[in-house]
């Protein structure tokens, strides 16, 4: 697909052109990763974050949430957790947090892949010095999950500012990841202000160039305590060709990156619950995704890791994890019970 039949589909409002483009979607998915859902237990192990990024709630200057930071011990029964409910995944997910050291991380990454042989270990903590990514690897990390938010560099410098004099790289992060034979994730935020539609299409072509094993892409969600939620009217311009941070526009992101990218993995997004409790995970999977990574970070720690506003209010999947299975086969898909690796280099999925 070329970057203008992307924009056209990304402004397309009409209904019917729109069920076209699920459906072919749906075929697309159904044809290259089969009707499997994989299931990755998602652990948020810290809230602390030495960034400044001005879309999230995590950033150093929020001063009005409690952070907190997951033992060791607590880390491993979650794991424990995702074992019993038959995920074949975890997934580490924290803010930038230097306290969390590359040897206490390995030696973590070591005892979840003796103590649960068979599950997979993703990791998701930011952008991290080369050596420490490289022990990480060698102590038994599968994979990696980096957004890079937006391939438009000069809004990225705007939302991302670099840590000291060193500007942030993702995109030369992620080739290294690759390198190290990480399995590598990105993905994209929707909707970001100052985002344009051509912005967002170059995103979706970017995810094929840099041939990733999983895709997530989610709506930009303000929160209100960030200069992108409007704090200190610090909110980056406006784009005249501004994307909506809306679930439709969700929805053709994850259409249009499954049509281009048919082999990836691709999240049916906590963000898009977030937009639609009812019904966002079932109509992502439905459009594209098939990958969902349910919140199994222990309850006294849930309400504090806002990256975004509501995400607290804890819908159906999240405060029974288990019943994610039935949803999956009402929709007509299988729960996956293995670890879900990458299709990307496998044969494709037989009918
Ligand atoms: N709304 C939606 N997603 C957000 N993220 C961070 N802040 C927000 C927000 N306000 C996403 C980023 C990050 C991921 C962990 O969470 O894309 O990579």
């Amino acid at each position: 697909m070329q970057r203008d039949e992307i924009i056209s589909w990304l402004r397309q409002d009409d209904p019917s052109a729109l069920e076209r483009l699920w459906r072919l979607a749906d075929t697309v998915r159904q044809e290259n990763v089969g009707g499997e859902v994989h299931l990755r237990g998602l652990i948020e192990i810290s809230s602390y974050c030495g960034r400044s990024c001005a879309y999230c709630g995590l950033r150093i200057e929020n001063a009005l949430i409690r952070r907190f930071r997951m033992s060791e011990g607590e880390i491993l029964e979650c794991a424990h957790e995702a074992r019993r409910l038959g995920y074949g995944t975890v997934v580490l997910q924290s803010g930038e947090d230097f306290a969390l050291d590359a040897g206490k991380v390995a030696r973590l990454i070591r005892r979840i892949k003796n103590e649960l042989p068979g599950m997979a270990v993703t990791l998701s903590l930011g952008e991290r010095e080369p050596e420490e990514l490289a022990l990480w690897r060698e102590s038994g990390a599968d994979r990696y999950l980096l957004r890079f938010e937006t391939s438009n560099r000069e809004l990225y410098d705007r939302i991302h500012p670099g840590l000291g004099d060193k500007p942030s790289d993702r995109f030369l992060i992620l080739r290294g990841l690759r390198e190290l034979g990480y399995e590598i994730g990105s993905g994209a935020l929707i909707g970001i202000p100052g985002q344009s539609y051509s912005d967002l299409a170059e995103d979706v072509l970017a995810f094929d160039r840099l041939d990733l094993d999983m895709i997530g892409s989610g709506p930009f969600i303000p929160h209100p305590d960030t200069p992108l939620g409007g704090l200190n009217g610090a909110e980056v311009p406006r784009a005249e060709n501004q994307v909506p941070n809306d679930e439709l526009t969700a929805y053709k992101v994850i259409a249009l990156t499954r049509i281009v990218c048919p082999r990836a993995n691709i999240p049916s997004t906590t963000a898009l619950a977030v937009l639609n409790r009812e019904s966002g995970r079932e109509l992502g999977l439905r459009r594209g995704a098939n990958v969902v990574m349910p919140n199994l970070t222990p309850r006294q720690y849930r309400g504090l890791y806002t990256i975004y506003p509501g995400k607290t209010c804890l819908n159906e999947v999240e405060n029974y994890p288990g019943a994610i299975r039935e949803k999956i086969e009402a929709i007509g898909r299988t729960a996956g019970t293995g670890r879900g690796d990458s299709p990307r280099h496998a044969a494709p999925a037989m009918n």
